[in-house]
């Protein structure tokens, strides 16, 4: 039987645990001879690993299991590695959040400046990855990369690393179609989703059920409830804290104006900028509610265990850690079935750029993921697309040329914010709290306004 050795990036993850819970649960489809944690902070990884192995030791004791900062013994020989870098941990997520709200701008992890902030970050540590890789890992491995911003880091690498083996993936797709099927009373598995976008930008067309397409019926339900079923617990439970209820609530909003197709839920900060500023707490944001969360429940769990033996989170593994699962199966068995991804766009939309990563429905072999034809869109989605396209490219130039003005043009591009003043007041707060993490900016232009 073939087995396969797979490495975690960021192997101190709040979502370690649950992926590894889907591993296990899919280990006849991936049989694992090797499991290993790699972080660069080995402090917060021993922690995780202790819930990590709790959760293998009720599958197998045969998987060797390797628990490292060392990227060579990390890397070498596997045949796959999930990336979760959070560059710059929760203590910069928060900060990603508060500066722009702190100038009535959007204060979000992916988009807007938060994701720019973000992205600035991300993109050497990405390609510092990807370099291990290629130089420890067979030369057939794949990354499966989960590492936010992924728009931006895909686009990076694209960039950077145009001929890595790296497959860019986010499960909000995945999420949202869960609440469509919760909705629909099917099973996720039976929906066939048409979609185009960037990542955390795009929009379902079709949700069909055995070649019906159910789009209608979940749009009258939008019109009432927003996309969340009237039983929230029936929702996974990573989506079930406040904020996220929101956000599920939100796409009424956007589709009581736009009611053609479903919008991914991060349209909802492009669309009401303004709206999101008014509802969101300056003081208090996501990374506190995660951080607060969980985050702290993790930590409680582990020490907890450790004192009594009981580990009290099952570690319940949801779309998240089943979706990259899926992906790595599809990969290594080249099942060729169809998902959600990010790719080179190559006229699979005629009217983006052909360099554009997009995010469409591809099948996923073991050379990659081929996209299907999408064709074109609508000039009002593609209008849209372009502008938040040409945000992201231009911060990736801005990154390899250390350019201050081309991250004063990404920032001003976003549509998150009103105007270019704006966006260089939080461009250049973001410069200082960011100052051990990003390129160095050289600015050549004078002062204005
Ligand atoms: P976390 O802070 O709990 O974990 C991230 C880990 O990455 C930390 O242990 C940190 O030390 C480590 N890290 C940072 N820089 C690193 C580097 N250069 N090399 C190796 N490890 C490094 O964060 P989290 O909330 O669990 O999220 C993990 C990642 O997954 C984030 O990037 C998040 O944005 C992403 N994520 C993406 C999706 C998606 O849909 N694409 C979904 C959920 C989470
Ligand atoms: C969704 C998105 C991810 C994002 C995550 C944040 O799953 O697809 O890209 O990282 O939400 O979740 P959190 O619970 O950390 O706010
Ligand atoms: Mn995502």
């Amino acid at each position: 039987m073939k087995t396969y050795k797979l490495a975690i990036a960021g192997g101190g993850s709040t979502y370690t645990p649950g992926i590894v819970r889907s591993l296990m649960d899919r280990l006849e489809d991936l049989p694992l001879s090797e499991l290993r944690f790699y972080d660069i902070d080995g402090e917060r990884q021993s922690k995780v690993v202790i819930a990590a192995k709790a959760v293998i030791s009720e599958y197998t004791d045969r998987i060797n299991i390797v628990e490292t900062t060392d990227p060579q013994v990390a890397f070498d020989d596997v045949d796959f590695v999930f990336a979760q870098m959070r560059v710059g941990k929760y203590a910069m997520r928060e900060l990603d959040e508060k500066i722009p709200l702190s100038h009535n701008v959007v204060g979000q992890e992916t988009c807007g400046p938060g994701g720019l902030a973000y992205g600035l970050r991300t993109i050497f540590p990405m390609v510092e990855l990807i370099d291990f890789v290629e130089k420890y890992a067979k030369p057939s491995c794949w990354i499966v990369n989960y590492s936010n911003p992924a728009s931006i880091v895909a686009e990076g690498v694209r960039k950077l690393r145009p001929h890595a083996r790296v497959i860019n993936i986010c499960d909000m797709p995945v999420a949202t179609m869960r609440n469509m099927s919760a909705i629909l009373g099917v099973e996720r598995e039976e929906l066939e989703v048409d979609y185009f976008g960037l990542n955390h930008f795009g929009w379902f067309t079709k949700v069909k059920v055995d070649g019906v397409d159910r789009l209608p019926e979940l749009r009258e339900h939008i019109y009432q409830y927003g996309l969340l079923t009237e039983d929230v617990s029936k929702i996974d439970y990573r989506h079930a804290d406040s904020s996220w209820i929101k956000t599920f609530k939100n796409i009424k909003l956007i589709m009581d104006y736009f009611p053609d197709y479903i919008p991914n839920p991060y349209l909802q900060y492009y669309f009401f900028p303004d709206y999101i500023v008014e509802t969101s707490n300056k003081e208090y944001t996501r990374a506190n509610e995660v951080m607060d969360g969980r985050e702290k429940s993790l930590f409680e769990t582990v020490k907890n265990y450790e004192e009594t033996g009981v580990l009290a989170d099952e570690f319940h593994v949801g779309v998240h850690g089943i979706f990259i699962v899926d992906v790595t199966v599809s990969l290594a068995k080249n099942l060729a079935k169809r998902y959600l991804v990010m790719v080179e766009n190559n006229g699979t939309i005629p009217n983006l750029p052909a360099n554009a990563m997009v995010e469409v429905p591809c099948l996923i072999t073991s050379k990659g993921p081929v996209p299907e034809y999408v064709g074109e869109i609508p000039y009002f989605h593609q209008a849209m697309i372009e502008q938040q396209l040409a945000s992201e490219k231009i911060l990736v130039e801005a990154i390899t040329e250390g350019s201050y003005e081309k991250a004063l043009q990404a920032f001003t591009l976003n549509k998150t914010f009103p105007s270019a003043r704006v966006a260089k007041a939080v461009l250049d707060d973001l410069i200082e709290a960011n100052k051990e993490y990003w390129p160095t900016l050289n600015k050549k232009y004078k002062e204005g306004v």
